[in-house]
């Protein structure tokens, strides 16, 4: 039977993520997949997130399963942490969550509930978007279709074209929307443009799927969550895919949730428990590990506030480094502008070469970047970042 089988091409981010791996110059430089590194190019457990853990090794006294939503608590303070604790949304019982197996776990129950719901439904997803979101997204059955979102030649996203479109969306159907921290163009809407959004989508009848992996990342925990919260006063559906592998630094133990706000709070009793059958039917039950340190840390004062802290300098770093990396491209030989860089937000951009230039600064240089140009700007450090713009000047003269 295995020979009807064709073989498929590695992803391109984690293969991006292999290649470096095996490559032995010591001069290398990882810009490719999108996991925080500090100003030593490390990617360190969080400090709050490993008394967390030495916490939990002592007080945990069970392995046993825990069903198919996860831990309770978790899924109460990770509700918080979205939409803020005094949001109206979490008295009115008009929003439920479970948890899943990271961001892509939380999309993909998201999508096969929707399916349920509406299987005529079609996802809008922005162009570009996260290259998994339609492989994962689509693989649940929908119908993808698209919208302009990020214009290469003015860096900037192309509001009117993508509004122009929105407007045109269908009733039922849902648009795919990233809450902060556009991955990979690091282009986010201004809050005026969530709420153009917000009134479309009430004109329309279109529903926001919001992916938000990098709450935290951009301008903040509060300001990253402007779009998500306005849109739960405003609209009478959401759903919500939220990770915590970026703001908790949790990556390999695939901690997220999925979160639906529905019209009534009966209904979204009904929307939680096809989300567990769901879940039931794919994996199961989620791992436990991380979401148990994520609500030991969002539940415990002390923990809460040193996470914050490392959070925000998490966030400070990435943002220096977008400001150092621009003023070191700064008068190259083409006169290629990289001011954009400054002012986007979160872990990514596009650097915007050629596709020649880029192979030339994997093959030469040993710097791996993503083939659409998307640069994590964490791999920038204070270190390499002399290395990263010579080698840039060079092979953009
Ligand atoms: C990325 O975009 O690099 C990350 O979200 C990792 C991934 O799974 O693609």
């Amino acid at each position: 039977m295995f020979e009807n089988l064709k073989p498929v091409a590695i992803d391109p981010i984690l293969g991006l993520m292999t290649a470096f791996k095996a490559d032995n110059r010591s001069e290398k430089i990882d810009l490719g997949v999108g996991v925080y590194q500090d100003d030593q190019g490390r990617t360190p457990v969080m400090a709050s997130v490993k008394e967390a853990e030495s916490r939990l090794m002592t007080l945990e006294t069970t392995k046993s399963y825990q069903g198919m939503a996860g831990d309770a608590d978790y899924n109460q303070r990770m509700l918080s942490l979205l939409f803020g604790e005094d949001h109206p949304i979490l008295a009115s019982g008009r929003v439920k969550s479970i948890q899943a197996p990271g961001g892509s776990g939380a999309l993909r129950v998201g999508a096969e509930v929707v399916r349920k719901a509406r299987p005529e439904s079609a996802l809008w997803v922005g162009v570009p978007t996260w290259p998994n979101h339609i492989p994962l997204l689509g693989s649940a059955g929908f119908d993808i279709k698209q919208y302009p979102y990020y214009d290469m030649a003015t860096r900037e996203i192309n509001i009117q074209a993508m509004m122009d479109t929105l407007r045109k969306v269908p009733a039922g159907d849902m648009v795919l929307l990233h809450g902060c921290c556009h991955n990979p163009t690091g282009a986010d809407l201004t809050n005026k443009q969530w709420d153009d959004i917000a009134d479309l989508a009430l004109e329309r009848g279109f529903i926001p799927f919001i992916d938000t992996a990098y709450q935290g990342l951009g301008d903040g925990l509060d300001e990253d969550a402007y779009g998500m919260r306005m849109m739960a006063n405003r609209l009478p559906e959401l759903v919500v895919a939220s990770s915590c592998s970026k703001n908790f630094g949790l990556y390999r133990e695939r901690t997220g949730s999925i979160t639906f706000v529905a019209a009534t709070s009966e209904r979204a009793e009904v929307v939680i428990s096809q989300a567990m059958s769901t879940a039931r039917s794919i994996y199961s039950m989620p791992p436990a590990h991380g979401a148990l340190l994520v609500s030991m840390v969002l539940g415990d004062q002390h923990l809460h506030q040193q996470w914050q802290a490392e959070l925000e300098e998490v966030r400070l770093r990435i943002s220096s480094m977008r400001s150092l990396l621009c003023d070191s491209l700064e008068n190259n030989a083409t006169g290629m502008d990289f001011s954009h860089i400054k002012r986007q937000k979160g872990m990514f951009s596009f650097l915007g070469i050629s596709t020649s230039q880029l192979e030339r600064l994997r093959s030469e240089f040993g710097i791996y970047i993503v083939s659409s140009t998307r640069v994590n700007l964490a791999g920038v450090n204070s270190n390499n970042i002399g290395y990263l713009s010579n080698s840039l000047r060079t092979v953009l003269e």
